[in-house]
C-alpha cells in the first residue's frame, strides 16, 4: 500500500536534521545515538552529499557503509529521510564527463571542488542521476527505517552550455511551433535580432548591452520545466521500487529558478529550507512568510520544514546568531503554519569543509552548550505535539504569487531596478502578519472566491486568463488590492497597449494608467491624505473609481494615487506608488476592515503571533508566540500542550500551544 504521509511512520511530528556520519567515526556515531535520543530526534536526512562514497567509480556502487548507518539509526528509533546525492557530483564524474558541468552565461565552465557543478540538461548527468535514484531505491525501497525520499538538494543551478542550448531549442519549438511565432514573441524586429534557423537560437548568454527580454523569460520557463522533469525522472525511478513518499527540498526565496507551483504538484509532501536574513522579530516574520508559502504550494496540505539553522541568520556578508529561545520559537512558528515537524541543517557541526562555520544541532563546543540544550528543549516540545499530525491551517487573505511575474521583473531594461518582486511579496505578507492575520499565497489564475481579501503586489506580467480571473473575483464580491506596475505586460512580455493594467483588470479597478514615472532614488512624495510614497508614481485616470488619495507633486498634482472602485458586488483598489511601511500597514488595516477580516485572535498585544491548526474531526490548537518585550495576558486561560498546564499569560519570548474547543 502506498504511504504518502511521513508522520504515519514517525508516530508524531518530525524532529531532526541532515545527518552526515561520513564526516565522523565510530566513537562519534555512538555519541550521536545517545544525543539523538536525548534530543528526541526521530528523523535524520542521510546521504544528501554522499555521491563520492555511494558510487566511488562509475557504475560501481558501495552501499555497505550506508547499510550500517541505516541499521544503527533504526535500532535507535530514528527514521530516515534518504537523499539521492545528485546535487554534488564527485571529481571522477566531472573528469569523465567534462561536457556535463555547469557553464556560466560568459562561457566559463565550472569544475568540481564545490557542489552543484552539474548541468541538468547534460545526458550523462541525467542518466547518472536516474541510475543512482534507481539503485538506492532498489536497495532501500522498503527498508524499515525509511520514512521519506529526498530527491537531490535545492534544484537551482542554471547552465548555458551547448546541451542546454539544444534542449532549449526543443522546448521553444514545442512552445512556439514556428520561428515566425518565436520572432514575434521575442520582438526580434527590434535591434535586428531576427532568427532564420533554429540553430541560431541560444540561451541568453553574455552579450553586449540588454539581453532580449523574451529570450530571458522563455529561458527561465524552459529551465523550470527542465527541473520539474529531472525531479520526475528520479521520483519515478524511486517509485518503481518504493511506496514511501518522495520530495525535494525547495529553497525559498533565493532560488527563483523553479516554477514552484508546478514542481510542488509533483511532490508527495512539500518540503522547504528556511534561513532568515535579519535577526529578531524580522526573523520571526520571515519564518511566517516562508511557512505560509510552503503550505500554499501544497494547496494547504501538511508540509515539512526540511532545513533551518540553530543559529544562522544570513545578513549579507556575515552570519548573525539567533537569539536565545529562537530555536523553539522558529520551530513552533513553522509548525503553527502547517509543518509536520522541524528539521535542521545539520545535526553535528562539521569540523572541516566548506560549511565548518555553519551552525548545527550539536555545535563544535559539544552537547554541554546553550545550543544543544535549546535543541533538546525544542525536541521535547515537538514530541508533545504529536496529536497535531495531519491538521491544517486556513487563511482569510491571499497574496498573489506568479513565477512568471518574478521572472518578468528579472529581465534587462526595466524602468527601475526598484521593482523587486520578492521584496514586494514580503512587504505585503509582513503588513498582514503585523496585523495578526494568517495569509495564503495563490497564483493569480487560481480560484480565489474563498478569500474575502486578495493582495496583488508587483504583478508586472499578467496573463489574459489571470486578468479575467481577477476581474471575476471582484465582480463576484471580492476585495482586491492591486499595486503599482501591475498588469503592464502579457505572457510574452509585450506591453499592454491603450493603458495599463490589462483590460479586464482595468475594468475591475475603474482606472487607466497612462504613464509610469519612477521616482528619484531617496525621493519621498506626500499624497493628499498625508501618506508618503517612494520609488514609483503613475499618471492615471479614473474610469469609474473614486480617488481616495491624490498626488501633490509636479505634473501629477491632483491626479489619483490611491483609488477604489465598486465593481459588481466587490471592490477593486489600486495603489500607484510604494507607500512607506507605516502608511502601507494603515492601508492594509483599512482593507482588512472593509473585507471584514479580523486578526486570528482579537485582543492580543502587538507582537504576539497567533495561528490555529484544525483537524478534520473539529479539534483545534492555537499557537501563541510572544515576540514582544512585555508579558502578554491571554484573552482566556487554556490548556498548554508544551507545559501540560493551564496558561493565562505569556512571558516575553514565551510560547504556548493551546488545545481549544
Ligand atoms: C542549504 C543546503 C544545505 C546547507 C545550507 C546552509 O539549505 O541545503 O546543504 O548548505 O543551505 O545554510
Amino acid at each position: 500500500m502506498t504511504t504518502r504521509s511521513i508522520t504515519d511512520r514517525l508516530g508524531g511530528l518530525a524532529f531532526g536534521g541532515d545527518y552526515n556520519p561520513e564526516q565522523w567515526d565510530e566513537p562519534v556515531w555512538k555519541e550521536d545515538d545517545d544525543l539523538m535520543h536525548r534530543a528526541r530526534v526521530n528523523l535524520a536526512t542521510v546521504g544528501v552529499f554522499s555521491w563520492a562514497l555511494l558510487e566511488p567509480e562509475e557504475g560501481r556502487y558501495d552501499f555497505a557503509w550506508l547499510d550500517a548507518h541505516l541499521e544503527r539509526l533504526h535500532a535507535n528509533g530514528v527514521a530516515v529521510d534518504l537523499a539521492t546525492p545528485t546535487a554534488s557530483p564527485p571529481p571522477w564524474f566531472t573528469l569523465a564527463h567534462p561536457d556535463a558541468s555547469t557553464v556560466r552565461p560568459d562561457g566559463t565552465r565550472l569544475v568540481h571542488g564545490s557542489r552543484d557543478t552539474y548541468c541538468l540538461t547534460a545526458p550523462a548527468y541525467r542518466e547518472a542521476a536516474r541510475r543512482m535514484a534507481g539503485a538506492l531505491a532498489e536497495r532501500y525501497g522498503d527498508h524499515p527505517a525509511l520514512a521519506l525520499w529526498h530527491v537531490h538538494n535545492e534544484y537551482a543551478t542554471l547552465c548555458y552550455c551547448d546541451h542546454s542550448a539544444a534542449s532549449f531549442r526543443v522546448w521553444l519549438r514545442a512552445r512556439h511551433g514556428t520561428l515566425d511565432i518565436l520572432n514575434e514573441a521575442w520582438g526580434t524586429a527590434f535591434w535586428s535580432q531576427r532568427y532564420t534557423s533554429w540553430e541560431q537560437v541560444l540561451p541568453p548568454r553574455a552579450t553586449n548591452w540588454h539581453r532580449n527580454p523574451g529570450q530571458e523569460l522563455d529561458f527561465r520557463r524552459f529551465w523550470a520545466d527542465e527541473v520539474t522533469a529531472a525531479y520526475r525522472e528520479q521520483r519515478d525511478a524511486i517509485r518503481a521500487h518504493s511506496d514511501r513518499p518522495v520530495t525535494t527540498n525547495l529553497m525559498l526565496p533565493a532560488y527563483q529558478n523553479i516554477d514552484v507551483w508546478a514542481l510542488a504538484r509533483e511532490l508527495d509532501v512539500v518540503t522547504v529550507d528556511q534561513y532568515p536574513s535579519a535577526p529578531g522579530v524580522d526573523a520571526a516574520a520571515d519564518v511566517a512568510f516562508h511557512a505560509d508559502r510552503a503550505r500554499s504550494l501544497g494547496a494547504g496540505r501538511p508540509w515539512l520544514l526540511m532545513e533551518q539553522g540553530t543559529s544562522t541568520v544570513y545578513d549579507g556578508d556575515r552570519v548573525l546568531a539567533k537569539e536565545p529561545g529562537d530555536i523553539l520559537r522558529h520551530t513552533l512558528g513553522h509548525i503553527a503554519r502547517g509543518s509536520e515537524g522541524a528539521l535542521f541543517f545539520q545535526w553535528r557541526q562539521s569540523r572541516a569543509g566548506a560549511e565548518t562555520w555553519h551552525s548545527a544541532m550539536v555545535p563544535h563546543a559539544g552537547p554541554d552548550s546553550r545550543i544543544f540544550r535549546e535543541v533538546t528543549r525544542t525536541g521535547e516540545a515537538v514530541a508533545r505535539l504529536g496529536e497535531l499530525a495531519g491538521s491544517t491551517v486556513s487563511a482569510p487573505v491571499a497574496v498573489l504569487h506568479d513565477p512568471d511575474a518574478w521572472w518578468a521583473l528579472g529581465v534587462d531594461g526595466l524602468p527601475t531596478a526598484d521593482l523587486d518582486y520578492h521584496a514586494a511579496l514580503g512587504r505585503a505578507h509582513r503588513a498582514l502578519w503585523d496585523a495578526g492575520v494568517t495569509v495564503d499565497f495563490a497564483h493569480p489564475a487560481h480560484e480565489l472566491s474563498r478569500y474575502p481579501l486578495v493582495v496583488a503586489p508587483a504583478l508586472f506580467l499578467l496573463s489574459d486568463k489571470a486578468a479575467e480571473n481577477l476581474r471575476r473575483y471582484v465582480a463576484d464580491g471580492g476585495t482586491l488590492l492591486v499595486q503599482h506596475a501591475s498588469g503592464y505586460v502579457d505572457e510574452r512580455l509585450h506591453a499592454r497597449l491603450g493603458g495599463y493594467p490589462a483590460a479586464p483588470l482595468r475594468e475591475a479597478l475603474g482606472i487607466r494608467v497612462e504613464e509610469y514615472r519612477p521616482l528619484r532614488r531617496d525621493e519621498r512624495i506626500t499624497l493628499s491624505d498625508g501618506t508618503r510614497g517612494t520609488s514609483w508614481s503613475e499618471s492615471l485616470r479614473t474610469e469609474g473609481a473614486e480617488t481616495l488619495a491624490a498626488y501633490t507633486h509636479g505634473m501629477l498634482t491632483g491626479g489619483p494615487a490611491l483609488t477604489r472602485h465598486r465593481f459588481g458586488t466587490g471592490r477593486g483598489w489600486y495603489l500607484s506608488t510604494r507607500l512607506t511601511d507605516a502608511d502601507y500597514a494603515a492601508l492594509v488595516a483599512r482593507l482588512l476592515d472593509e473585507a471584514g477580516v479580523g486578526p486570528e485572535l482579537p485582543g492580543l498585544p502587538p507582537r504576539v503571533e497567533a495561528v490555529t491548526r484544525h483537524a478534520p474531526d473539529g479539534r483545534r490548537w492555537r499557537f501563541l508566540i510572544n515576540h514582544g518585550a512585555e508579558s502578554a495576558p491571554l484573552p482566556a486561560s487554556a490548556h498548554d500542550l508544551l507545559t501540560d498546564d493551564t496558561v493565562s499569560e505569556l512571558p516575553p519570548g514565551g510560547c504556548a500551544v493551546l488545545r481549544i474547543t
